[in-house]
C-alpha cells in the first residue's frame, strides 16, 4: 500500500514512522515533513492546510491511503475531497470535525446526547459574555469557539481575569474568526486524561490511555500549550474507570455522531477530567493528541496500516490491538519563547548521539535540514521518547536522552510523567 501521511510535527513523525514499519507499507510519504520525518517517508513541500494540493499529490502519487495528522485539514474538508476522489482516508469529514473545530457546536452535542461534560453557556456577544461572567462569579472557564492551537482557553481565577479574557478572545480577536463565539463553562477540578479511541463509525476501539501536560512550566505553572510531554498508559485511567469512559462517554458520542448521519471514522480524542471515578469531557479532538501519538505509537504492536486501512473501509470489527506492555514517556523540547513568538534557526546538537538509541526515539516536530545542520524551525521542536520496565525506567532513559541534546534557548519540563510515579 501506498501511504500519504499529512502534518509535519511529532505526531505526523510518529505515525509516518509507525506506518513505515509495516510490511504492507510499499511507500510512505509524507506532505509537508520535517527533517526528522525525511529519515522514514518521503517529503512533499504541499502545506498540511492545501486540501486541493494534498489531493492532488495523492492522485499523482497513486496514494491508496491518506493518514491525517492535524486537524485543520479535517476541518477543511480533505476527508471529503480524497472521498470524492476515490482515496481512502483515515480521518472524519469536516462535517464530524467540528467537534474539535468549534466548541459551541461541541458543546451542544455533548449537551444533546447528555454526556458528562462541563455546565456551559454559549456567546456571540462580548457584553452578554461578559454580563455573564459577572453572575457566575469565578473561578470559570473561557473558550474561544474556533481552532487556537490549544492556546484559546482561560482557566480563570478572579471574574477580572475571565473579563480579560473575554476581550482578547472577542473584541481584540486575537485568535481571529475563531473568536467570533466563546463558551464559559464551570472550572472542573480533577485529573486529566486523554482517551482516544478508533472508529469507522460502529465499532469503537480504544487506544491506550495517556496523560499529556499542557502547562509550559513544571508543577504544571505558566500558560497553556499545545503539550509538553506525555506518557502512556494514565495510572489514573483505571479498568473502572475505562469501562465508565467507553460505556457513557465514547460509545454514546460515536452512535450519536451516526444518528446524526455522520459517519466517522478515524479517532475521535477525549480530553477528560477524571474525579472521584468519573469523567467529564473538556473538549474532543479528531485526530491523534500530540505528543500523546508519540507515547502511543511507540508503544503499538499492532500494525498500524491495518489499523488505519479497516477504519477508512469500516472494517473495524474483529480487530485486536496490542500494546507493548512497558510504559513510554515523551519529553518535549521547545524552542526560547513557546508558547508565544519563537526564535527559530538555532542548530540543534547531539541528535548523532541519538540516532541508535534502542530504547526510544527522538520524534521531530518542527526541524528543518540546512547546510549548517538541522535547525529548531518552530514552537515545539523535537519529543525524546523513551520505553522503561517502569514508568520510572521510562522517564530516567528518556531525560538521559535529552541531556545529550542542546541548542541556544532549548526549554523543557522536568517533571513529565511525576504524577503516574506514586501510583505506579
Ligand atoms: P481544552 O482545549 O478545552 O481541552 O482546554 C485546554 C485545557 O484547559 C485543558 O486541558 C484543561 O487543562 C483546561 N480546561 C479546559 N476546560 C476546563 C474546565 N471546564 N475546567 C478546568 N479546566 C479546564
Ligand atoms: N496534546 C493535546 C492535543 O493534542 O490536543
Amino acid at each position: 500500500m501506498r501511504v500519504l501521511v499529512v502534518g509535519g510535527g511529532g505526531r505526523e513523525h510518529a505515525m509516518a514512522w509507525a506506518l513505515g514499519r509495516s510490511p504492507r507499507a510499499e511507500r510512505v510519504v509524507c506532505a509537508p515533513g520535517n527533517a526528522g520525518i525525511a529519515a522514514v517517508a518521503d517529503c512533499r513541500a504541499v502545506a498540511a492546510d492545501d486540501v486541493a494540493g494534498l489531493v492532488r499529490l495523492a492522485r499523482d502519487e497513486r496514494i491508496d491511503l491518506v493518514v491525517v495528522g492535524p486537524e485543520l485539514p479535517l476541518t477543511l474538508g480533505l476527508a471529503d475531497r480524497l472521498g470524492e476522489s476515490g482515496i481512502a482516508v483515515f480521518g472524519p469529514a469536516a462535517q464530524a470535525a467540528r467537534l474539535e473545530g468549534s466548541k459551541v457546536f461541541a458543546k451542544d452535542f455533548l449537551r444533546r446526547h447528555a454526556i458528562p461534560t462541563a455546565a456551559f453557556e454559549a456567546f456571540h456577544d462580548a457584553d452578554a459574555a461578559a454580563r455573564f461572567v459577572r453572575a457566575l462569579g469565578a473561578p470559570l472557564v473561557v473558550k474561544a469557539d474556533g481552532l487556537a492551537a490549544g492556546k484559546g482557553v482561560f482557566v480563570c481565577q478572579t471574574v477580572e481575569d475571565a473579563l480579560d479574557a473575554v476581550d482578547q478572545v472577542m473584541r481584540r480577536r486575537v485568535f481571529g474568526d475563531a473568536g467570533g463565539h466563546v463558551v464559559i463553562e464551570e472550572c472542573l477540578e480533577g485529573e486529566e486524561a486523554s482517551f482516544m479511541v478508533v472508529t469507522d463509525g460502529t465499532t469503537v476501539v480504544p487506544l491506550a490511555p495517556a496523560q499529556d501536560h499542557k502547562r509550559i512550566f513544571d508543577d504544571d505553572r505558566g500558560p497553556n500549550t499545545g503539550g509538553m510531554g506525555a506518557y502512556s498508559p494514565a495510572p489514573v485511567v483505571t479498568p473502572a474507570l475505562h469501562e465508565h469512559v467507553m460505556r457513557d462517554i465514547m460509545q454514546p458520542a460515536v452512535r450519536a455522531l451516526a444518528a446524526e448521519g455522520i459517519a466517522y471514522r478515524g479517532i475521535l480524542y477525549a480530553g477528560l477530567m477524571v474525579k472521584d471515578g468519573r469523567a467529564k469531557v473538556l473538549e474532543f479532538n479528531v485526530r491523534f493528541g500530540d505528543p500523546e501519538a508519540q507515547a502511543i505509537l511507540l508503544r503499538l504492536r499492532t500494525d498500524l496500516v491495518e489499523i488505519a486501512a479497516r477504519t477508512a473501509a469500516g472494517t473495524l470489527a474483529g480487530l485486536e490491538v496490542v500494546w507493548d506492555p512497558r510504559p513510554a514517556v515523551c519529553i518535549v523540547l521547545a524552542a526560547k519563547g513557546y508558547p508565544g513568538p519563537v526564535e527559530k534557526g538555532a542548530v540543534i546538537r547531539g541528535l548523532d548521539a541519538l540516532a541508535t538509541w534502542s530504547r526510544g526515539m527522538v520524534f521531530h516536530a518542527a526541524t528543518k535540514a540546512t547546510p549548517a545542520g538541522i535547525v529548531a524551525d518552530g514552537g515545539r521542536v523535537l519529543g525524546v521518547t523513551a520505553l522503561g520496565d517502569t514508568i520510572r525506567s521510562a522517564i530516567d532513559e528518556a531525560y538521559a536522552a535529552v541531556a545529550k541534546i542542546s541548542w541556544d534557548g532549548m526549554q523543557y519540563r522536568r517533571d513529565i510523567g511525576r504524577r503516574a510515579l506514586p501510583r505506579a
